[in-house]
């Protein structure tokens, strides 16, 4: 698997998905950059995420913080004091790790460092905050440090009153936020899975006190159902709840969703996070902040604070999931064919439009396809290069159909549509191509 991991990084440089950030400069570790095809792929995982929540439901709306937030913000949440991870050095190889992932007590005198071998090198874990920190304004004091925001989720909670009142929302309701968030890893790592920078796709959903366990259990099914409506593996998916060690300083229950990525030691890793939150939120922003965020009930005539239900995916762990599970390669005649099976709904090209040959009006046609589909559909024209290599470029970047004019067309005004998991072929008259995408392509 790790060797998958190193295919997909070749991939996705060779291919216009994700490079190395600041490569011609060396690199900068843990960041990456989306080229046009890892644009695409990931604005319609967004797109997807929040059409599943804000446009085929009227009770999560959307909302978009500012990155930057007033630093007590970050006081109220209990990340200026609680986001810390264990930081443990080999004061021999100078490797880092976090200790809770070390496998062994790096105080114990016979610890042994993962990376160099030597026993006894390792220093007492030290606490290590996440959280980056600028400055606002020219004067760079104490007064003036502000952080990145390593969640979206406070912006949603200090807006609870903002949209609650201008959209004249009763519980329960949620809101959805896709955005940066950036922390300062200890551990980074595989690719895209663990980076400094990187978006998440959060919603809050704001309900009554005691409905906890029933929306717990309703959000856990909805994510794990959108997960598998991205065509990811259902075999490959699965929920980890977290024991009373693992929870984080806000949370009263929470389940992760895990995909079988491969790597490391125990295969299964965090996708998305589950969380009641209880009040914890809402209680500390209106003790921190002074102002009043209790909703009142008409029905019952009682003020309280909502309780929160948060499901917390990462985009780029989202995207890097599809990309793991989509990535197959097949022996044709001797030859490797690689291919990403995305979802039609995600891929970054639904369609390319080739002809067959560069003569006979075939160029012409195709490009009056390729316009008129462009309209509707994410398509691209191609006609350099054998027909063959055409449809390989097309293959590792995920196209499901590729439709070719050829000699035939000239005849009958028909096109070949090939399909990529199958190699299958179909022809479709070229006035009901559109028609004929949409059905395979689906909806949101
Ligand atoms: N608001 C709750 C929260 O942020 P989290 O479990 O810390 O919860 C949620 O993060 C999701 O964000 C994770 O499941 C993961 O998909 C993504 N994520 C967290 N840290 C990340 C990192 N350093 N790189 C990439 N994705 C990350």
């Amino acid at each position: 698997m790790e060797n998958i991991m190193e295919k997909l990084t070749a991939l996705c440089k060779r291919r216009g998905f994700i490079f190395p950030s600041s490569e011609i400069y060396g690199g900068i570790n843990a960041c990456w950059d989306y080229g046009p095809m890892g644009v695409r792929l990931k604005n319609n995982i967004k797109t997807r995420w929040l059409n599943a929540l804000t446009r085929l439901r009227d009770d999560v709306v959307p909302l978009d913080a500012a990155i930057l937030m007033h630093p007590r913000v970050w006081e109220a949440s209990g990340h200026v004091r609680e986001f810390a991870d264990p930081l443990v050095d080999c004061k021999h190889c100078k490797a880092r790790y976090r200790a809770d992932e070390l496998g062994c007590d790096p105080t114990a005198p016979d610890a042994q460092c993962p990376t160099c071998g030597m026993r006894g090198t390792l220093t007492p874990p030290r606490m290590f905050n996440l959280m980056f920190k600028t400055f606002m304004g020219p004067v760079e004091d104490e007064a003036s440090v502000i952080f990145l925001r390593p969640e979206t989720a406070q912006g949603i909670y200090v807006n609870f009153d903002n949209v609650r009142v201008s959209m004249r929302k009763k519980l329960p309701f949620g809101i959805a936020q896709v955005g940066k968030a950036f922390r300062n890893e200890i551990t980074p790592g595989n690719f895209i899975f663990r980076t400094r920078e990187f978006e998440q796709m959060e919603m809050q959903f704001f309900i009554k006190p005691g409905e906890n366990e029933r929306w717990f259990s309703y959000w856990k099914d909805e994510r794990m159902n959108w997960y598998r409506s991205l065509g990811i593996r259902p075999e490959k998916l699965r929920f980890h709840d977290h024991g009373p060690g693992e929870l984080a300083h806000y949370a009263r229950a929470a389940t992760d969703i895990q995909f079988e990525f491969g790597f490391g030691s125990d295969p299964w890793h965090e996708l998305e996070g589950i969380h009641d939150r209880g009040d914890f939120d809402l209680t500390r922003h209106q003790e921190y902040s002074g102002k009043k965020l209790e909703y009142f009930d008409e029905e019952t005539r009682e003020r309280f604070l909502p309780n929160i239900i948060e499901t917390s995916a990462g985009c780029d762990r989202t995207l890097l999931v599809t990309l793991v599970d989509g990535y197959r390669e097949e022996e044709i005649k001797g030859e490797t064919r690689v291919f990403l099976g995305l979802h039609p709904g995600i891929a970054p090209i639904k369609a390319a439009v080739f002809p067959l040959v560069k003569r006979d009006g075939m160029p012409e046609i195709a490009r009056r396809i390729h316009d008129e589909l462009m309209r509707r559909f994410e398509v691209f024209y191609d006609e350099s290069g054998s027909i063959g290599r055409r449809y390989a470029r097309m293959d590792e970047v995920g196209t499901p159909f590729c439709l070719t004019v050829d000699s035939q067309t000239i005849q009958d005004q028909t096109v070949t549509i090939r399909w990529r998991d199958t190699l299958a072929q179909e022809r479709c008259a070229i006035d009901r191509l559109g028609e004929r995408l949409t059905d395979l392509i689906g909806g949101c």
